[in-house]
């Protein structure tokens, strides 16, 4: 599978994300995963950058707001449509177009930073999506993304609960089998049965590659790691929150910052 055929993927599944996610049921982005990215985020005040595999947008305004000028892609053109719809509703500035990452339509050393929230594991293309975002940032620049935990989201994964229905444990396994495109069909889980009810599940194409695999190939792209971070939620986002639960028991999420070093 190539990365036009998970484009398809996702555009059918744009619809649904959005309207799920702007009712607020995507919460482990909400209250986990971005909280955790801008908290890593080094200073973008009037920066330039690019958010790759920016779905409807919500990350992408949020960089906005930071003071950052942002162009962001989306190999999916309904989601692009939504993003440009609160584009136009609440101008930031941002420039949002259809592209895919793995053919960046800019050119060399075009941005200061480059962002992706839980977009770059979606790709078949690691190489050419590592190798792009290079390309198109500034010597000195940054790359900062967002990953399933390639520890904990593996190929078989099992929530281990006790009797109240709390997770104890996660199980684990086939951790390096490296899945290539097998479709995973989900909904976000938040969301009320009755709001679930008739919508259409997501279905989302799966690449998974060790630990070892991605921060190699991060390195043979020239990118120097500058930080780490695997958010797990506090009790009091927990209490805020329960189904945060079962993320406190291992790293669900791996965030990375990279550099192009100053030539
Ligand atoms: C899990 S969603 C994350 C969306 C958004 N970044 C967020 O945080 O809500 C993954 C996104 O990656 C996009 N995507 C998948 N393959 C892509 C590609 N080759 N180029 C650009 N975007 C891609 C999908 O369309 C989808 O919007």
């Amino acid at each position: 599978m190539d990365h036009e055929e998970v484009g398809r993927y996702w555009n059918e599944n744009a619809a649904v994300w959005t309207r799920l996610a702007r009712a607020g049921y995507d919460v482990y982005r909400d209250y986990l995963n971005t909280p955790a990215f801008f908290e890593m985020l080094p200073e973008i005040s009037g920066l330039t950058g690019l958010d790759i595999g920016c779905g409807e947008g919500h990350n992408t305004r949020l960089l906005a707001r930071r003071g950052a000028h942002v162009t962001a892609i989306d190999i999916s053109e309904v989601f692009i449509q939504y993003a440009q719809q609160s584009e136009q509703q609440e101008p930031l500035g941002i420039d949002y177009r259809v592209a895919s990452a793995v053919e960046l339509p800019f050119g060399d050393a075009a941005f200061d930073f480059a962002g992706g929230f839980m977009s770059f594991m979606d790709i078949p293309e690691t190489e050419r999506v590592l190798a792009e975002a290079y390309r198109v940032l500034k010597p000195g620049g940054f790359l900062q993304f967002s990953i399933e935990h390639p520890c904990f989201a593996t190929p078989h994964r099992r929530n281990l609960r006790n009797p109240a229905g709390q997770t104890y444990a996660i199980e684990v396994g086939d951790y390096f089998r490296n899945l290539r495109g097998e479709i995973a069909e989900w909904i976000f889980g938040a969301a009320p049965k009755d709001v679930r009810a008739g919508l259409r599940r997501f279905q989302t194409p799966r690449f998974t590659r060790t630990v070892s695999q991605w921060l190699n190939l991060l390195l043979d792209t020239g990118f120097v790691l500058e930080r780490l971070a695997e958010p797990r939620p506090n009790d009091k986002t927990v209490k805020e929150c329960p189904d945060l639960q079962d993320a406190q028991v291992v790293a669900y999420f791996l965030h990375i910052r990279a550099r192009r070093p100053k030539e």
